[in-house]
């Protein structure tokens, strides 16, 4: 849903860095948003907080938007459940320094960073974040709950499934029309990490070129 279409209020669940910096493009792409940071325990609260205050998620009103702010998928997939059964609304927040003109798709509650750039006929689900600088080609899908932390480049005819994880700088080289490179569900791509192989779902791979470490 577009932020228009849902009342000012942003809630922002989760207070760490990447939180803040959510904050921040909140600030670049919904300027006019009031931006609270939410947490779902007390004890999340950060002992050296500098920002306004943080109230506990129960208390955020109904009907508010969100977006949950954290980078590791299955958190991410227990934020937004909660949210949404407090009756919060899910937005997607895609920064304006973004290139995304194709025909492109992008899902609900998705967080795309300052950088991102979406060629065309890319199938992006729902929850996903799209961290600084990622590249993403031609014909890609992406699931559900995927995460791209800074710099990384995923090739054209790549497909990446439900919550896998791939870090910082990591690249993903092309699959072919009749058969995409496959990122398994829940699948984790070293820092750095140069993928030529299909991963298995659960899998951790890492380095260049990318084997299996567990
Ligand atoms: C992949 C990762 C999650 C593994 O962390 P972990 O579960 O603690 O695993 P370990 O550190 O025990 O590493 C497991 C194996 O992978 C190797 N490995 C881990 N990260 C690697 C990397 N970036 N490049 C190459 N090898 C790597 C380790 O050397 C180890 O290999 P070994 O079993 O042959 O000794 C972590 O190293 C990583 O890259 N995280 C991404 C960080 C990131 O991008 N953050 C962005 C924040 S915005």
């Amino acid at each position: 849903m577009p932020f228009e279409d849902v009342v000012n209020q942003l809630v922002v669940l989760g207070v760490g860095g990447f939180g803040r910096e959510v904050a921040w493009l909140a600030g670049a792409a919904v300027p006019d948003a009031e931006v609270v940071f939410a947490i779902t325990d007390p004890r999340y609260s950060p002992p050296d907080w500098r920002g306004p205050d943080i109230v506990l998620l129960e208390d955020v009103m109904a009907g508010a938007s969100f977006v949950v702010a954290m980078g590791d998928p299955t958190d991410r997939r227990v934020g937004t459940a909660a949210c949404i059964s407090l009756g919060l609304l899910p937005v997607t927040l895609i920064h304006p320094r973004i290139d995304l003109e194709g025909h492109n798709e992008i899902g609900t509650g998705s967080v795309l960073c300052a950088g991102v750039i979406i060629t065309t006929d890319i199938k992006i689900g729902e929850y996903v974040h799209l961290n600084l600088g990622t590249t993403i080609g031609h014909d890609a899908v992406l699931g559900d709950f995927v995460t791209t932390a800074p710099g990384v480049h995923v090739s054209g005819n790549v497909r990446i499934e439900d919550g896998a994880y791939i870090g910082t700088g990591a690249v993903i080289i092309n699959g072919s029309g009749n058969e995409p490179l496959v990122v398994g569900a829940g699948a984790v791509v070293a820092a750095g990490s140069c993928v030529t192989q299909p991963v298995e779902p659960g899998a951790l791979v890492a380095g260049v070129p990318a084997v299996r470490k567990r």
